[in-house]
């Protein structure tokens, strides 16, 4: 590639050319056949955006809040694991480059930087990822030590009873790196099984697929802190996450890399807003690779998108500046796509302003 990457997609190939092939490999990758995968950033290209003109967009305003916080732009860092082996900053580069860009950045429960060294590092607003353990008790002390760090919300993550099938892993037998956040409690030194990952035999030994609606009170009874819950595919379990008190549903197949043939997360986004009334933010996540994507996804009712893949190919490219690129060139990109389609705000951006497969199609 020649001269400095101008979006998304060049970032991803500098990552593909920096990384070795076992991790790039590993953050890429998505569940079995990848049809899922494909489909996250297709679904996106189908939808259209529908212009308005002769407004007034001599100037944008791009400011936003998420659960009370202001932030530049509708984008929320999403959770992803180990960065470290992305860049040996890790984490702390990320959560650096979300704090100078001023997004609120979400820490995977798998991080390589622990909680503490995130927190210490700088002033990024900070949501903590919840994974939950057969031992309750790791869980709720992270919880505990994500509360004390003054991470302002937790996110925890329902679509992950087993870890999905992620083929790519499995060849290349893939090891995840140590994870300092459990040191003395748990290890990650687990044996390769004929499974060929060990993160794969880790999930399987360490998750708990027991978990369910009911512990949503037991996460309420440990923390103060509002809860999103993520992995929400549905307007039925849209509804439950209503009825169970959330602060915020995540819309989410977790990249791709948990249930092959889930739905593309952007088609199933207007169902959860339709069923949630407005009673609760609901975010999506999943193959938003433009200012164009985040701007569908706030015309179909999104407070804001998550960016997963994005954030990582910055960070392999070129650590925290990797990371600041990215996001600024996605707030650049919705910034222009705002400006022409009409709309000087993100109130003035209307579901009038895209067209999906399920309205119909075009006249041409
Ligand atoms: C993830 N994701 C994820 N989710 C989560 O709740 N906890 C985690 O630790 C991880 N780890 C993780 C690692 C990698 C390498 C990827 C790609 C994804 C899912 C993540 O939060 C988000 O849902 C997706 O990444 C969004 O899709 P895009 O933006 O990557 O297309």
């Amino acid at each position: 590639m020649a001269g400095e990457p101008v979006n998304v997609k060049e970032f991803q190939e500098l990552a593909r050319l920096v990384l070795p092939k076992m991790y790039y490999d590993y953050y890429e990758g998505g569940a079995e056949d990848q049809h899922t995968l494909e489909e996250n950033e297709k679904a996106f290209h189908r939808i259209i955006i529908r212009p308005r003109i002769l407004i007034d967009v001599s100037r944008i305003d791009m400011s936003t809040t998420i659960l009370g916080y202001e932030t530049s732009v509708p984008i929320i860092v999403a959770p992803t694991g180990m960065h470290k082996l992305a860049h040996p900053q890790g984490e702390i580069a990320t959560a650096r480059a979300s704090a100078a860009s001023n997004v609120i950045m979400a820490l995977s429960f798998m991080s390589t930087c622990t909680v503490e060294e995130v927190a210490s590092s700088c002033n990024a607003i900070r949501f903590f990822q919840l994974y939950v353990y057969k031992r309750r008790e790791i869980s709720a002390m992270m919880v505990q030590r994500a509360e004390r760090n003054r991470f302002k919300a937790i996110i925890l993550t329902a679509d992950a009873p087993r870890l999905g099938r992620r083929e790519a892993d499995i060849k290349n037998k893939m090891i995840a790196p140590r994870l300092r956040n459990f040191d003395g409690l748990i290890s990650t030194d687990v044996q390769l099984t004929d499974k060929g990952s060990n993160i794969e035999a880790f999930a399987s030994e360490n998750f708990d697929a027991s978990l369910c609606w009911k512990d949503i009170g037991w996460l309420k009874s440990i923390t103060s802190l509002p809860i999103l819950i993520k992995g929400v595919l549905t307007q039925e379990d849209a509804i439950r996450a209503l009825e169970e008190g959330v602060a915020g549903i995540v819309v989410s197949n977790h990249g791709a890399r948990q249930l092959d043939y889930s739905p593309a997360t952007i088609n199933v986004l207007e169902e959860v807003v339709v069923a949630v009334e407005g009673k609760i933010p609901v975010f999506v996540d999943g193959g938003v690779r433009r200012g164009t994507d985040i701007f569908k996804a706030l015309a179909l009712g999104a407070r804001a998108v998550m960016i997963g893949r994005p954030v990582i190919y910055g960070l392999a490219a070129m650590g925290e500046h990797g990371v600041r690129r990215v996001i600024n060139m996605l707030k650049d990109e919705l910034e222009l796509t705002m400006t022409l389609s009409g709309c000087c705000s993100f109130k003035d951006i209307t579901r009038g302003h895209v067209r999906t497969e399920q309205d119909g199609r075009l006249h041409c």
